[in-house]
């Protein structure tokens, strides 16, 4: 009873967030399409097991169809799960986001704050539509998820967090020189199919915290392609970067293997990024990695230390002070500003937090809006902005008073 007064609470909240903000778009939202029902975001979705004794399963989550074996096109007979979003035409798309999971392989809770964050952009911009996006959330499994229950003998698993930097599989059976950036190339190809998707004009690769160090280190190694144009990165709070260069702005003569994969680019990279590190070398890679279309974000109130193995340390102390020195470093070798292609916000008052970083408004406005529009929000050259977040303090003072509900 006092569960579901409170569920009432919050939707009330997040309503009266959504709609009395001062954003002039709010005041024309199409009331004629479909939208999602709010109380599917008041309650995150429970992991059924967890990350260190495996997961049993996926729970429901709202909005979402749950694929348990997604057939991969790069491992024939191999398959992932993922959550994709449910109930939406593929002639109305155009636009898909897809969101790797963090650390914990967690992808119905990044499913969940993804779409709430789709729910919100819809709520706030005109030029937002939710029936228009589509949202997908893969999980890379370990072998001990499949022992749990998750998987079965068809579905691709990673030892620990090798996924996360685009090593290889080990399993099942033979696969086990299938890169998980093999498997992100499959999943754009699935959006970027016009037979599929006729209207799909962009793909953006979404990663918060681990999803942003898996998404920085593939715009690296991921070959270019006619598709360029049509792809963009949304990097938010990596706990490490793939650094460009060999130096470093913290350096430690004691610390070994500071450049190596996957904080840099002297050797160690994986079997996907081999051909083309002995053919293009350094600068070829890092030139690829910047003719992507990359929107880095970082909280300004990110300061926890994250990695904090010595490699890491060398790039700064906590995520924040790692995108400072990251964005000096890319300006020091791109003549002075950032790439044509990238852009960087910084989200004021906004922590290691991947609900306030998608729901603050240049969180929304890179996935949702005009991803791979550059320059529009300028400053200094054009490429760098500050952000307030949008409703972001609002929705958590209502989750804040939700969860106290719960414990009492
Ligand atoms: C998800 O919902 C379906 C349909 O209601 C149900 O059959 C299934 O058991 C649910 N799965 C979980 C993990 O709760
Ligand atoms: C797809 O778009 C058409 C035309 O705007 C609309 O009538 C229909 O409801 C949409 N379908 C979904 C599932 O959003
Ligand atoms: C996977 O399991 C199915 C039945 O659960 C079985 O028919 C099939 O032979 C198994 N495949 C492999 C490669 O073990
Ligand atoms: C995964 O771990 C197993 C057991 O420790 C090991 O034999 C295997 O080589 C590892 N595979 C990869 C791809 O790292
Ligand atoms: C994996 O190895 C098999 C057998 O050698 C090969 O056919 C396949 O192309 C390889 N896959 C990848 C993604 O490298
Ligand atoms: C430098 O690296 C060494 C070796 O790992 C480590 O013990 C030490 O703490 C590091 N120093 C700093 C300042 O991080
Ligand atoms: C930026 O992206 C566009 C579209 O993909 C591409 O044509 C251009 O070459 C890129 N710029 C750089 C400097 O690589
Ligand atoms: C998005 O792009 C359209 C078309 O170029 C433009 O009119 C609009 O102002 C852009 N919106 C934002 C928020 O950049």
């Amino acid at each position: 009873m006092r569960l579901a007064a409170s569920l009432v609470v919050l939707s009330l909240a997040f309503y009266a967030s959504a709609r009395s903000h001062h954003f002039a778009a709010a005041h024309h939202i199409r009331r004629d399409m479909p939208m999602p029902d709010v109380s599917g975001y008041s309650v995150q979705p429970n992991s059924l097991g967890d990350a260190d004794n495996g997961y049993a399963g996926f729970p429901n989550v709202s909005n979402a169809q749950t694929i348990l074996n997604f057939p991969l096109k790069s491992a024939e007979g191999a398959t992932i799960p993922m959550y994709i979003s449910a109930g939406k035409d593929n002639k109305n798309i155009t636009r898909a986001v897809i969101v790797p999971p963090g650390k914990l392989r967690d992808n119905w809770y990044y499913f969940w704050v993804m779409d709430k964050a789709l729910y919100q952009a819809a709520e706030t911009y005109e030029d937002v539509d939710y029936n228009a996006i589509s949202i997908m959330a893969p999980a890379l499994l370990n072998p001990k998820d499949i022992t749990a229950g998750a998987g079965d003998n068809t579905t691709l698993i990673f030892n620990g967090t090798t996924w996360m930097s685009g090593h290889y599989s080990s399993g099942p059976g033979s696969f086990t020189n299938i890169s998980s950036y093999d498997v992100v190339d499959d999943l754009l190809d699935y959006y970027l199919d016009k037979d599929e998707f006729p209207n799909l004009d962009k793909v953006v690769i979404a990663g918060h915290s681990a999803g942003a160090q898996f998404g920085q280190r593939y715009a690296a190694l991921r070959k270019s392609s006619k598709h360029n144009a049509r792809i963009a990165f949304w990097l938010a709070n990596p706990g490490s970067l793939l650094w460009l260069t060999a130096d470093r702005p913290l350096p430690n003569s004691t610390c070994e293997n500071v450049d190596r994969w996957k904080y840099g680019l002297t050797d160690g990279l994986p079997g996907y990024g081999t051909y083309a590190y002995n053919h293009y070398g350094r600068d070829g890679i890092v030139e690829r990695y910047n003719s992507h279309n990359i929107h880095y974000a970082w909280g300004t109130a990110d300061d926890g230390p994250g990695d904090t193995r010595c490699q890491a340390k060398t790039q700064g102390l906590t995520h924040y002070e790692r995108g400072l020195n990251f964005v000096n470093m890319i300006k020091d070798i791109s003549g002075g500003s950032v790439p044509d292609n990238a852009t960087v916000d910084w989200v004021e008052g906004v922590s290691h937090d991947g609900e306030g970083m998608t729901r603050s408004e240049a969180g929304m406005t890179r996935l949702f809006r005009n991803a791979t529009y550059q320059r529009r929000f300028g400053n200094d050259n054009g490429a760098s902005a500050s952000w307030e977040p949008a409703h972001g303090l609002l929705l958590g003072a209502a989750a804040a008073l939700v969860s106290a509900l719960c414990v009492l």
